[in-house]
């Protein structure tokens, strides 16, 4: 019950374990296929260049940071939390110039703070978190995709931690690069990034492809056959070689990971089979209890619930109280992990997820029943039954 990665979906796990197949074999190609249709559902887009990039969630945003920027090319970082650092500290490694603006943990922007940014900066690209696990808050995105059109700037955002739990629109919301993880509300285990790319976004990674010798067209006439002085600076992360490795020209590129490739199938099936809004409803509700449940405990939740995430609650330890001992106590005694945290929030305050699998009344009610035992024995005063009770009214509530 941590902020991810958590309890994969058994089916996912079983999926995992069916046998390999060699990656031209049709069946593994359908799949590919089959796969990039199921995530333009999940991210609601359009998008042709819908794919999985091989690692984990880091690896989306390294393929497209390194795709789309250009080193010298100026980035916009709106940063609230310590993902939005992750993506300065990948933005300076591609040789971008990063300006950065900053607000209190536990807080986001408002679309004119960052239009205000944009006029100063004058950015290519904008590349913001969605949801920032660290801090449980998510910024509102619907209104920057018409921001960054107005100001011709490319809109890339990580949503690790929200795809699936939290309203998110790739298309409506204008956005030119996407990218997620499957071990939050997805339901998986890490290892796959699947990404989304406009084709706006698409034509400035295809402006730089470079095939490696090879598999370059040896004929001249040909774009493909085109050496670039200046390369896209990951071999690994090309995603115009990616896009090609996927697309219908199948050029080789890495060896697809297929174990990963039936796990990202099977979460984006389960989560369309039960519909992405029905899914993204029980992160809520289940989310709703957990904080209700906690408050009900006497105890003080942390960030402006107004933008928290669905998925993951942070709520202050109390005083006196050690953190990491509690958590330790609950690991050990009860089997329930709950999440620890970093930067300004190390030591104050406990994260704790109901996402995918986990998001249920049982490790709901579960939780709070161990969290309310463990935090007695530590001497801490609490409403007996205050956290199952409280939650339960959610769910009576909701029935
Ligand atoms: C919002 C966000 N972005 C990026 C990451 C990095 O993901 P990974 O550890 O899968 O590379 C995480 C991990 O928790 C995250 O929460």
């Amino acid at each position: 019950m941590g902020p991810g990665p958590i309890n994969a979906d058994p089916r996912v796990l079983r999926a995992m374990s069916a046998q390999l197949v060699g990656q031209y074999d049709p069946s593994m190609t359908a799949y590919m296929t089959e796969t990039q249709e199921l995530y333009r559902g999940v991210f609601r887009t359009a998008n042709e260049a819908t794919l999985l990039v091989d690692g984990t969630s880091r690896a989306g945003i390294e393929a497209a940071l390194v795709s789309l920027l250009s080193p010298g090319d100026r980035v916009l970082v709106p940063v609230f939390g310590r993902f939005g650092h992750l993506l300065v500290e990948i933005a300076e490694r591609c040789g971008a110039e990063v300006h950065t603006i900053e607000t209190e943990w536990g807080t986001v922007f408002t679309p004119e703070q960052i239009e205000a940014a944009i006029l100063e900066v004058r950015p290519t690209l904008l590349a913001v978190v969605h949801g920032d696990t660290s801090t449980t808050v998510a910024q509102p995105l619907d209104e920057l995709g018409a921001i960054c059109r107005a100001h011709d700037v490319l809109f890339y955002t990580d949503v690790t931690a929200s795809i699936g739990g939290n309203r998110f629109e790739t298309d409506a919301w204008g956005l030119d690069a996407v990218t997620g993880g499957l071990q939050k509300c997805l339901g998986g285990p890490s290892g796959s990034a699947p990404i989304t790319l406009s084709p706006r976004a698409v034509a400035v990674i295809e402006s730089r492809k470079s095939i490696e010798a090879g598999l370059r067209s040896l004929d001249p006439g040909d774009a493909d056959s085109e050496v670039r002085a200046e390369r896209i600076r990951s071999n690994y992360f090309d995603l115009a070689m990616i896009l090609d490795y996927w697309g219908p020209k199948r050029l080789n590129h890495h060896t697809e990971a297929t174990t990963m490739l039936y796990g990202a199938r099977e979460c984006a099936r389960i989560i369309l089979e039960e519909g992405l809004y029905e899914t993204i409803a029980r992160h809520a509700l289940h989310g709703s209890a957990m904080l209700a449940g906690l408050t009900g405990l006497g105890l003080t939740i942390f960030g402006d619930l107004a933008h928290k995430m669905t998925n993951v609650v942070a709520v202050y330890i109390p005083d006196g109280v050690n953190g990491d001992a509690v958590r330790a106590e609950l690991l050990n005694d009860y089997g329930i992990e709950i999440g620890t945290s970093f930067g300004p929030l190390h030591g104050k305050v406990w994260r704790i997820g109901t996402m995918g699998y986990n998001a249920r009344k049982d490790t709901v009610l579960t939780t709070l029943a161990a969290l309310e035992a463990v935090l007695r024995r530590a001497g801490v005063t609490l409403t007996a039954g205050g956290g199952t009770g409280a939650a339960q009214d959610v769910y009576s509530d909701a029935a």
